[in-house]
Parts: structure tokens; sequence; C-alpha cells
């Protein structure tokens, strides 16, 4: 490598991408974002903004849904991903723990983190599942069916089940949701450690902005489809209108940051 450092390419890269689901309903508009390799990257926005359909363009998982990359372009490490059917995404390191959970309810703990190393051929999975289990004590404990596991437990057991697949990128759909503001802390202290021990680069899709952006070094904010806002952590945790819109007090009537005063539209690298 040079001295000069050329610049290192962004692990994930999103160029201006337009999704359409049923061929009708158009729900990305031109959506760029990038995930520098080994950083946690917050992607916010309000519900129906179109952050869970961000994350399924990136894994593949929108063609289980009838939905459809019609613009633009998905770069994993270099290389051209969308139109790449889900498991051959799940095997180049991309691994999505979805929104509410998705384990295999009458599946145990134990056989969900052996089905999240199903790619793999090698002989440590069994040294990994003890990894997860240091990560996530209870996990451990618990041998019934995944399904009566307590919310907090399945959403670890989710995070655990990804990390079996060994990933070089986390796609992370509202790690948060459900949780109580105690847990959301204790696996937030986790997505952090993950981050930090694994060097698993994390996309992290999340309506609590304050714990998202403690977290991650970069943010995006989107709405409707398309990026509004995007700047470091602190830029963003700083913003006027994200205070307003994402970090003020509670019940405080959501107002759309097109008529914020402060927000001008930016022109994209697109
Ligand atoms: N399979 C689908 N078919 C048709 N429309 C869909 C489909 N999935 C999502 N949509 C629409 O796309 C838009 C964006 O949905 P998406 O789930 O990506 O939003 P989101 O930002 O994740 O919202 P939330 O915070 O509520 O999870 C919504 O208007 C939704 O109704
Ligand atoms: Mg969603």
């Amino acid at each position: 490598m040079s001295a000069a450092q050329p610049e290192v390419p962004p692990l994930l890269e999103v160029n201006n991408i337009e999704v359409v689901y049923s061929d009708v309903i158009l729900v990305l508009r031109g959506l760029s974002l990038k995930v520098p390799k080994g950083e946690i990257v917050a992607l916010l926005g309000a519900n129906g903004a179109g952050k869970s359909t961000t994350l399924k363009a990136i894994s593949g998982l929108l063609k289980t849904e009838d939905g459809e990359v019609t613009r633009g372009d998905v770069t994993f490490a270099g290389e051209r991903i969308n139109g790449i059917d889900p498991h051959l995404i799940v095997r180049r390191g991309i691994f999505q723990v979805m929104e509410g959970r998705r384990i295999v309810s009458d599946m145990t703990a134990l056989e969900n983190l052996r089905l999240g190393a199903f790619t793999r051929r090698d002989r440590e999975v069994g040294d990994d599942i003890e990894r997860v289990y240091g990560y996530f004590p209870r996990l451990k404990e618990r041998t019934g069916l995944a399904g009566y596991l307590s919310g907090g437990e399945q959403q670890m057991l989710a995070i655990g089940r990804a990390l079996m697949a060994r990933p070089k990128l986390i796609l992370m759909d509202e790690p948060s949701m459900g949780l109580s503001p105690l847990l959301v802390q204790e696996v937030f202290g986790i997505i952090r450690k993950i981050n930090q021990d694994l060097g698993v680069t994390i996309l992290l899709v999340e309506q609590n902005a304050r714990m998202a952006l403690s977290v991650a070094s970069y943010g995006y904010v989107m709405e409707q489809g398309k990026v509004v806002l995007d700047g470091t952590a602190a830029e963003l945790a700083d913003n006027e209108d994200v205070k307003e819109f994402y970090l003020g007090g509670h019940g405080a009537e959501r107002k759309s940051f097109r008529n914020l005063k402060s927000f001008k539209r930016r022109k994209r690298w697109l």
C-alpha cells in the first residue's frame, strides 16, 4: 500500500437505487448510501420511509416480496450484487437480521444458531456457538423452543444467529423494537461490542435515533424513499431538525423534514 493512502472504497455502496413492489408501487426513489468497512452506520427515518425496503434491496430479500431494484446499483466489496439470489448474498458475507426477529419458533435456540451457520463447512461452528453464548449467556440456559423466549431473548438469538454466519456485514432492522429501555441498552452494548471485537460492519436501521447515533459513526435520514440528510453521528445528534424530529420529547407532533425551515434539499452524489 502506498503511503499516500488511496481512498478505500466502502464495503457497501448503494448508488441511486429505485425499488418497485409488484411492478407498480415505487418505494425507493434514488437512494444512495455508503458503509465503510468496520463501521456502524445508522439509517433513520419515520414509519414507511423505506428503511426495511433498503435493507431488503441489499440482502436480496426483496425478491421474496415481489419487489425489484429497477434502477441503480448495490455494490459489495467492489462487486455489483443486485439481482443475485439471497442465499448467494449470504455466502458473500451479508446477513440481515429482520424486523420482528424472525427466529424459527418451533426450534430450540441452539438449533436456530446452527441454522445461522448453514453456509459454513468449517469445523469451528461449535466454537462460534460458545462465542455467541459468551455475548448472550442467558441463551445457553434456554433449552426450550425459541418461540417461548422473551422478546429480548429472541432479539439476542436473532443477532446470535447472524453472527453464526460469520458475516462481513450485518443489516439490522430495528433491534430496539419492543424492548424495555434496559434491554435496549443491553442489546446496543452488545452491538457495539460485536463491532469492536469482531470487526463486523453494521448497517443499523432504527427509530430509536438516540441509541442508534450513540453507537454509529455516521448516519443517514430518509424520508419517502430518499435520503434527506446525512452526516457524522455527532453532526446528526447536534442537528436541530434531527433533534426536533427524532430526539424531541415524546408525543411531540412529528413534522416532515420537508417542512422544516433549515432543511434544504441537498444534491446527492448522483
Ligand atoms: N411487499 C410490499 N408490497 C408493497 N408495498 C410495500 C411492501 N413492503 C413495503 N411496502 C411499502 O413500502 C413503503 C416502505 O416500507 P418499509 O417497510 O420499507 O418502511 P420502513 O421505513 O421500514 O417502515 P417502518 O419503520 O414502519 O418499519 C411503505 O409505504 C410500505 O407500505
Ligand atoms: Mg421497517
